[in-house]
């Protein structure tokens, strides 16, 4: 009997022993039900935590993650008229809604503690977009289970390219809504691209593999075998500024001190608003210093984010800093304050040519302003930032931005923009 017609043979898709000790026999038995969810790494008490089950069909994770204490949300694309029934029979407080996989991120439902994306990545065309959905209302663990094409032999070619195969219509057991196949390693490279910290396999049984995919790395070793990284700067890797869109694809770049030898993108733990994010690339950049390139993880909460590192087998160094994440701009008025050669501070006086540069101050500029949003016009030609201080007690910032070569000698107007706002212009002879 084939799965379509054992299921309208049973009527249900999940099993169930009501309190009343009444058995019900769907299409998954008890036992499986209750072995799957027992390799959950997630505690047995999830009094305070909140779970959302996505996919729950006729809800038996979303009920016994709500009979371990949780506040539970499912989720489902269709009314699962079995899912209301037990819910009555139940007396349960599991708060159901029927959203679509991708409404989920404007369906207002906060974040969650754990997700349970439970046989429902392979029904999806966007299988990696899902993913990121999933890390970003996840705040600790999320369980994936897939459907995998090489649950038997993935460690056979656990280091080749992973693959992952794509079915335009029912070429996988004859279902319009299978989408995708992806082999079990590719299921993790998928998580952790998706942004999760650490990806864990759980198993492989039968067809599918079970992974739990988690936002924290693990704890921060009792002793440090190593010194911390110094953490000496951070940056947007395309505009070089602080500021981050959650929207875009963006990477984050991070220059930090360490004694060793080498360093290796496996060993740095960079932490950013309480997430563990993967490296993707480190490489030396002067005696001593280094830069990696991360991703910005999904699920920052607007605003500034701190940001700190550390070795796997090192404490986390004594500097944080911060990144802000879709803080608007905003700006009154701004004052320059003065204007000079970069080089030898003749005041008014900019000299052209290799390395000249400007120097100016500037007040009221917004917290978040960074190299990349704050303008400095020479005439009409905006300038390259290359710094951009901190504001001095009075609120006062210095920036300082490159001649570009072949800059035209004699007086032009100098000013510093900023969300739309402009300061005066100053006059500066270019000699
Ligand atoms: C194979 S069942 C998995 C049921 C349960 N999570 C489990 O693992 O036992 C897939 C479930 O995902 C739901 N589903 C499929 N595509 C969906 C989508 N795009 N958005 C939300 N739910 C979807 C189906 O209605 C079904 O309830």
């Amino acid at each position: 009997m084939d799965f379509s017609q054992e299921l309208a043979e049973k009527g249900w898709y999940h099993s169930f022993e009501l309190p009343d000790g009444t058995r019900i026999e769907g299409f998954n038995k008890l036992d499986w039900l209750r072995k799957r969810y027992q390799r959950f790494p997630i505690p047995a008490d999830l009094a305070g935590k909140r779970v959302l089950d996505i996919g729950a069909w006729d809800g038996w994770f979303s009920f016994e993650a709500e009979r371990h204490g949780a506040e539970v949300t499912a989720i489902d694309c269709v009314e699962v008229a079995n899912f209301l029934e037990l819910q009555k029979r139940l007396a349960s407080r599991v708060s159901y809604r029927i959203l679509d996989f991708y409404e989920l991120p404007e369906a207002g439902l906060g974040v969650f503690d754990i997700v349970f994306c439970l046989g429902i990545l392979y029904h999806l065309k966007h299988p990696l977009l899902a993913l990121e959905i999933v890390c970003g209302l996840t705040t600790e663990t999320a369980i994936v289970e897939s459907f995998v094409i090489d649950p038997d032999t993935w460690q056979d070619h656990r280091d080749e390219v992973p693959t992952m195969e794509f079915y335009e219509t029912d070429e996988l057991g004859n279902q319009l809504d299978n989408w995708i196949g992806p082999s079990v390693s590719c299921l993790m490279a998928m998580c952790r691209a998706a942004g999760f910290a650490r990806v864990e396999l759980l198993h492989t049984t039968g067809m599918h593999a079970g992974v739990a995919c988690h936002r924290q790395w693990e704890p921060v070793p009792a002793e440090a075998a190593r010194p911390a990284p110094e953490l000496l700067a951070v940056a947007n890797n395309r505009t070089l500024g602080v500021n981050f869109s959650a929207r875009k694809e963006e990477y984050i770049s991070c220059w930090f001190r360490a004694a060793e030898p080498a360093v290796t993108r496996g060993q740095l733990r960079l932490e950013v608003g309480g997430f563990g994010v993967p490296a993707l690339y480190v490489r030396p950049a002067e005696s001593g210093v280094w830069m990696a390139n991360f991703r910005l993880p999904p699920g920052l909460r607007s605003g500034w984010s701190p940001v700190r590192l550390r070795f796997a087998d090192s404490l986390f160094g004594d500097t944080t800093l911060r990144l802000a994440v879709d803080l608007p701009l905003r700006v009154d008025r701004l004052i320059l304050n003065g204007a000079c050669d970069g080089t030898n501070w003749n005041d008014r006086e900019v000299k052209a040519g290799d390395g000249g540069f400007i120097s100016c101050w500037v007040i009221g500029l917004p917290e978040n302003c960074d190299r990349a949003n704050t303008g400095v016009y020479l005439g009409e030609t905006r300038l390259r930032v290359e710094y951009l201080s901190e504001p001095d007690a009075e609120g006062m910032r210095q920036i300082n931005a490159v001649l570009p070569a072949g800059t035209c000698k004699g007086p032009q107007a100098c000013r510093v923009e900023c969300a739309g706002v402009s300061t005066e212009a100053r006059t500066l002879q270019v000699v």
